[in-house]
């Protein structure tokens, strides 16, 4: 029996009585649709799974966002298909507390919607406690639900964003939170902005302003008006009553929707803790991809 419990007054729930090691059942997949178009965020409390059952539990959703370099990833103590969101090395070692380390884990501290900065279609996240320190030390993960946010801006602001276009720049979004952003690494990795809407709508039609870490200004604003009103939004959405604070139990996979949800790392020394956190994220649709290669492929169509 699948039971489901709020566990913030706005949103969020704990789904109890899922066996993901068992093949998933048409029953599963539906408590978990509707209980994330209710709640935009859940923690599935079920113990240890395999990265396989993780995956097989993620597709159920839709197809997989693939890490970048998926095709020459080598097979090691992780799957291939999941992203890593820890401090271990391919050994399980604990990495050491390098500047880029860090710069890494400081941009997961501002709270962001993943890969809101690709063309690809985003859905949702699932991210599986493998091995996580003890909440008094840190790595909790903070939640904001975008869906109440937006419901209590004041009707000028809706009135004013209804309709724009939010601009997403991965290096810009780091640049404007102060994290180090070199010409050498924008060339290793070049990520020309996206757009999506300022206001998106839930399937069952209630709003959310789609801001975040990423989300960097305006459509026909001016750099500066776009990224002061971005900036306005975002201090809005990231008040403590709209947070949802995850201390995790080994074993969580906890799900949040990209679209309608931020969510942001919490400090901890990341030298002397080990935090094995594993992530499947999945699209709306299309075919299982890496963004990288899906951004190459359309550059080629476009040349
Ligand atoms: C992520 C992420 C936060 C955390 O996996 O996308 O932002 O607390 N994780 O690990
Ligand atoms: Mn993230």
């Amino acid at each position: 029996m699948i039971s489901v419990r709020q566990l913030h007054p706005l949103f969020f729930a704990e789904i109890r009585g899922a066996d993901l090691k068992a093949e998933p059942t048409e029953d599963l997949r539906s408590a978990v649709e509707a209980a994330m178009e209710q709640y935009n965020g859940c923690v599935v409390r079920q113990g240890q799974i395999t990265d396989e059952e993780h995956i097989r539990f993620a597709r159920l959703f839709g197809p997989l966002e693939l890490p970048p370099g998926y095709s020459t990833r080598p097979r090691g103590r992780m799957a291939p298909e999941l992203f890593f969101a820890g401090n271990l090395d391919p050994d399980g070692n604990i990495k050491p507390l390098t500047p880029a380390n860090q710069n890494i884990a400081k941009g997961a501290e501002r709270f962001h919607a993943d890969s809101s900065f690709n063309p690809l279609p985003s859905k949702w996240s699932m991210l599986r406690g493998v091995e996580c320190p003890p909440s008094e030390v840190g790595g909790d993960t903070l939640f904001v639900d975008l869906r109440a946010a937006y419901d209590d801006l004041p009707q000028e602001t809706k009135d004013r964003i209804d309709g724009m276009t939010g601009i997403h720049d991965f290096w810009r979004g780091r640049a404007y939170a102060g994290l180090e952003v070199t010409e050498e690494m924008k060339a290793a990795m070049p990520m020309p902005p996206v757009h999506h809407p300022l206001v998106r709508t839930t399937p069952s039609g209630r709003k959310a302003v789609f801001v975040g870490g990423h989300c960097v200004g305006v459509v026909g604003l001016s750099d500066e008006e776009g990224h002061a009103l971005v900036e306005q939004l975002y201090d809005h959405v990231t008040q403590p009553k709209y947070v949802y604070r995850h201390k995790w139990v080994e074993g969580d996979i906890v799900i949040w929707d990209n679209r309608f949800a931020l969510h942001a790392a919490t400090p901890l020394e990341t030298d002397q803790y080990r935090r094995d956190m594993r992530r499947a994220t999945i699209n709306e649709s299309g075919e299982e991809i890496d963004s990288y290669e899906y951004r190459r492929r359309q550059q080629e169509t476009a040349a």
